[in-house]
């Protein structure tokens, strides 16, 4: 009788998935696990270009960095402990392994500024002996390198893509379920013995299922009602987001990136899916997302057009209200990744346009916990003109504007602009930061706020004097507060 009161009490008193306040660091990273070592370096000799960028994204939004270390190579990672390397393509523990990682791997967490949070995602589809070995073997590395700086456990990655693949192609998903019932059981039984502190009630949370998108094979909703949260220890209900694929044909960086509409129809399908698991006591996360999977498209996700995409998608989304965070998917050399973390075949390091976009949707996001995102109207084109308000305490804050006419820097013409007008108080002043870049079509040459932040500088800030930083600007009597935007750039109104 007590526990059914209790029991009772507590649903009462759980957060459903809701529309409600945002996490902090609403934009937030996922890195592919067999690149993390060469994201992060090690806590001992960190990558001093990846700190500096990540820095500078956590300053912007107020707090750390939440980083998911996951992805496909985490369903494929099979531990070696006689493996010296942090990962490697073949090892001894299993002849058949594509992917093998060392004890040295989890030498990487704590790499990242102080503060930073992470996630590890361990193997599900390895239902093999190497697999429970590596879960086994796993546990105690992992706990004893995210102890204090742990955010969830994730155990598999996209699991409705196991089908045909490392599962039957009718695989249920109730038989998936079951899986990762008897995996996360064994995870918390591995933790119990290897980290008490971290296995008792209350700290040991989950993020799941982790399916690539809302509209997965294997569905959401008959996930949870199969008892994926019947202990209670999912807090985070992930879900995967890309807007196509690299090869998916007619995809283009105006009508697949550079589109509110397209945006915002992408993101209607994470609200339904949200709504329809009203019941479920966890919040509802992008855990992976990008612009097109398959790591990007070369001329579509690496250039400026998706460092604008990025601030569209990111704004809108925390205007639903229902994502409370989100979590842009990195892998070393991917088109899409908003660095390049270490020299690639004849590439040195690098930053990329995606990572500018970051940098103002955290700038425009900032305090994210605090804040109430709204789409204003800007009386346009109702796609390419684009216009977000953070409200702290129902006033407004900051704006976000963007022109999402495509303009090439090769096409001779003269790049055109709009002009907005946002109603704010009269007389008030504004200061204006602009992210821009010579074209839609570039891959260099970008800058937030007359900023570059390259690897020449190892990522910290330099002033583009071609640039304007801090443009001051003044509503007038009736509150009007004019700002013309290029084609192809977009603007953060702060006070
Ligand atoms: C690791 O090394 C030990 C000692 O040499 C050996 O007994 C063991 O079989 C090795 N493990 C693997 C997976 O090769
Ligand atoms: C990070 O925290 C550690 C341990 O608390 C401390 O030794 C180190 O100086 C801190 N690093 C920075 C850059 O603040
Ligand atoms: C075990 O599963 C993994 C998938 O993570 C696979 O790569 C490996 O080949 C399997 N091992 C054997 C011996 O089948
Ligand atoms: C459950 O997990 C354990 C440990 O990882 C493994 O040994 C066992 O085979 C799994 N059972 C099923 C039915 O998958
Ligand atoms: C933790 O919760 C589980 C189920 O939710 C319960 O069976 C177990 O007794 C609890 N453990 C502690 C130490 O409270
Ligand atoms: C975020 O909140 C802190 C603490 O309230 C405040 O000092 C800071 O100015 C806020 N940042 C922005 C960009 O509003
Ligand atoms: C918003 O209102 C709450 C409750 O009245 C107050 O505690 C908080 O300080 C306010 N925040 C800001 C930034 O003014
Ligand atoms: C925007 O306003 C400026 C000055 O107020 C004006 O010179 C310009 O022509 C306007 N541009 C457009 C596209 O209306
Ligand atoms: C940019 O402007 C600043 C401040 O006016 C000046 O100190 C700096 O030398 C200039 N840099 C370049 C490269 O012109
Ligand atoms: C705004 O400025 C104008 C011109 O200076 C002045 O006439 C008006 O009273 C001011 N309005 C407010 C609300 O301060």
């Amino acid at each position: 009788m007590a526990s059914l009161l209790s029991f009772l009490l507590f649903s009462q008193m759980a957060a459903a998935v809701s529309k409600g306040p945002l996490y902090d660091s609403f934009v937030s990273l996922s890195i592919e696990l067999t690149g993390f070592p060469s994201f992060a370096g090690t806590k001992e000799s960190p990558n001093q270009f990846s700190y500096n960028l990540i820095k500078a994204l956590a300053d912007a939004q107020g707090s750390p960095l939440v980083i998911r270390v996951g992805g496909n190579s985490a369903d494929r990672a099979i531990y070696d402990a006689n493996q010296s390397e942090a990962t490697a393509s073949s090892c001894d523990a299993d002849p058949e392994a594509i992917l093998c990682i060392g004890k040295s791997f989890f030498d990487s967490y704590g790499a990242f500024p102080n503060g930073t949070t992470y996630s590890h995602n361990f193997n599900l589809a390895a239902s093999n002996s190497s697999g429970y070995d590596t879960l086994r073997e796993t546990v105690p590395l992992a706990c004893d390198a995210l102890r204090g700086q742990l955010n969830v456990w994730e155990v598999g990655n996209e699991p409705d893509l196991y089908r045909g693949k490392w599962r039957p192609s009718d695989w249920p998903a109730e038989d998936y379920e079951a899986d990762w019932q008897n995996a996360t059981d064994s995870l918390k039984t591995y933790l119990q013995d290897a980290c008490a502190d971290m296995a008792a009630n209350g700290s040991f949370s989950l993020m799941a299922p982790s399916v690539s998108s809302p509209g997965s094979g294997i569905k959401v909703t008959d996930i949870f009602n199969d008892g994926e949260n019947s202990e209670n220890f999912v807090k985070q209900i992930s879900v995967h987001n890309y807007m196509a694929g690299a090869s998916s044909s007619g995809v283009t960086v105006q009508n697949t990136l550079m589109s509110h509409k397209a945006v915002a129809n992408k993101l209607q399908s994470h609200v339904n899916l949200a709504e329809s698991l009203s019941d479920v006591d966890a919040d509802y996360i992008l855990g992976e997302h990008n612009s097109l999977y398959g790591g990007g498209a070369s001329g579509k996700s690496n250039v400026f057009g998706a460092g604008l995409w990025v601030l569209e998608f990111s704004a809108y989304a925390a205007s639903t209200g229902f994502i409370k965070r989100e979590h842009f998917h990195q892998a070393v050399g991917s088109a899409y990744s908003a660095w390049l973390p270490v020299s690639k075949d004849s590439s040195d390091p690098q930053t990329n346009p995606p990572y500018y976009g970051k940098l103002a949707a955290a700038t425009f996001l900032a305090n994210s916990s605090t804040i109430e995102v709204k789409t204003i109207d800007l009386n346009g084109d109702a796609d390419k003109d684009s216009g977000y308000g953070a409200y702290v305490n129902g006033t407004l804050q900051r704006v976000a504007l963007l022109n999402l006419r495509e303009f090439s820097s090769s096409s001779g013409s003269d790049r055109g602009s709009q002009n907005y007008t946002i109603s704010v108080n009269p007389n008030e002043s504004w200061v204006v930061k602009r992210l821009t870049a010579p074209g839609a079509d570039v891959d260099t040459g970008v800058t937030f706020n007359g900023y570059s932040y390259e690897y020449g500088t190892l990522g910290l800030p330099t002033r583009d004097n071609s640039t304007s930083s801090d443009e001051k600007v003044t509503s007038d009597a009736s509150g009007n507060l004019y700002v013309t935007v290029a084609d192809s750039e977009a603007v953060i109104i702060t006070k």
